[in-house]
């Protein structure tokens, strides 16, 4: 091959090579490929001296008219990607879509609170809310759970030291907010409460209830009774199967317990009902009297009722979620379908 055909085989590649150079970092490879220190041009001009005097002068002009054509392409390409980037905000275009931020969604639980809270609220019930750390005065004796008796053991919870604790009731809320108002009153108090609990799929050491109170003249187990009715029809529609149940609360007299019939297995029996058929939600009764006096109200002169709701038991039959786990493990598939 004659170096004047090579030469201009070099030539023919480099021009080609040019039409493709659409990016800037492509325009400095080019620049390096063929005219850098060990360029296929420069790499020509420093073998000039080993040719033979008659091709040496050819082969020199044809290279230095490649090298300027080069680098005057070079510097054209480098111009337009500088004014390029220097224009892009005017050629920007204004009515393309714009990049949605990523949104988040409220937890299953928060949600479900929030039902709740409207619930009441649209019953006339007013939001409050307790302190999650407590001292045993609160999570016990005021709610006439002594020392010595048994039924404390239902709410055994986390000692923190000698003097606090965390609450396992948001029943706690019921006398804070009865030291420092006058009857009649209609809360709702949300929270986190905490037990020894062991954990199973209806079952967590940490979970949420939500307390309702209310206190005033005359009232009565049916207004209980209606008022919970109402709830679990309003949640629930029409057609699931509730149930009241009388139970034992230290704080309330009479008390009861209200069960959801099982979502899960159609009451056929499962791990979710423990094969009961039934689902507890919550308890519930009248305001024990000794509740009243540690208060300061006047067991003759005022009646309420209270009850407290748990809320992932509420979440489970509400959504079908049959772990009550699934719902602090952070899972985003499981959470993204809320
Ligand atoms: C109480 O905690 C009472 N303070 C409720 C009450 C309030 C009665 C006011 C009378 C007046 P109980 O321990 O049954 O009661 O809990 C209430 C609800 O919390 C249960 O019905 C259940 O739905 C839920 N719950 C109880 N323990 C757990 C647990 N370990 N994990 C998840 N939910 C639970
Ligand atoms: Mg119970």
């Amino acid at each position: 091959m004659s170096h004047v055909q090579d030469l201009s085989e070099l030539a023919q590649e480099a021009r080609a090579a040019l039409q493709g150079l659409t990016a800037e970092e492509a325009v400095e490879a080019f620049r390096v490929r063929y005219l850098g220190r060990k360029g296929l041009v420069t790499q020509r001009l420093k073998e000039l001296g080993a040719l033979p005097e008659e091709k040496r002068r050819e082969a020199g002009r044809l290279l230095n008219v490649l090298k300027q054509e080069l680098e005057e392409a070079i510097r054209k390409r480098q111009g337009d990607f500088r004014q390029g980037r220097a224009e892009r905000p005017v050629s920007m275009d204004l009515t393309l879509p714009g990049i949605l931020p990523a949104r988040g969604r409220l937890h299953p639980l928060t949600q479900t609170i929030r039902r709740l809270e409207g619930i009441f609220i649209s019953l006339g019930f007013e939001v409050v809310s307790g302190p999650e750390i407590e001292t045993e005065y609160y999570n016990f004796e005021a709610l006439n759970i002594p020392l010595d008796h048994p039924s404390r053991e239902a709410f055994d919870t986390f000692y923190l030291d000698e003097k606090y604790l965390l609450r396992s009731q948001t029943s706690t809320v019921q006398i804070r907010v009865m030291e420092s108002r006058k009857p009649p009153l209609a809360i709702v108090a949300p929270g986190r409460v905490f037990r020894p609990d062991a954990t199973d799929a209806t079952h967590s050491f940490m979970f949420h209830q939500v307390e309702g109170l209310l206190v005033g003249e005359r009232i009565t187990f049916a207004d209980l009774k209606g008022t919970l009715e109402l709830f679990c029809r309003r949640l629930f529609g029409p057609r699931l199967k509730f149930r009241f149940r009388p139970s034992f609360f230290p704080f309330t007299e009479p008390s009861a317990e209200v069960d959801i019939s099982c979502f899960s297995c159609r009451q056929k029996g499962c791990r979710v009902c423990s094969g009961t058929g039934w689902l507890e939600i919550l308890g519930a009764g009248m305001v024990d009297p000794n509740v009243f006096e540690a208060v300061g109200y006047d067991p003759e002169g005022v009646q309420g009722f209270a009850f407290g709701v748990g809320v992932e038991r509420l979440a489970m039959l509400l959504y079908g979620v049959e772990d009550i786990r699934l719902f602090f493990e952070n899972d985003l598939r499981f959470l993204r379908q809320f």
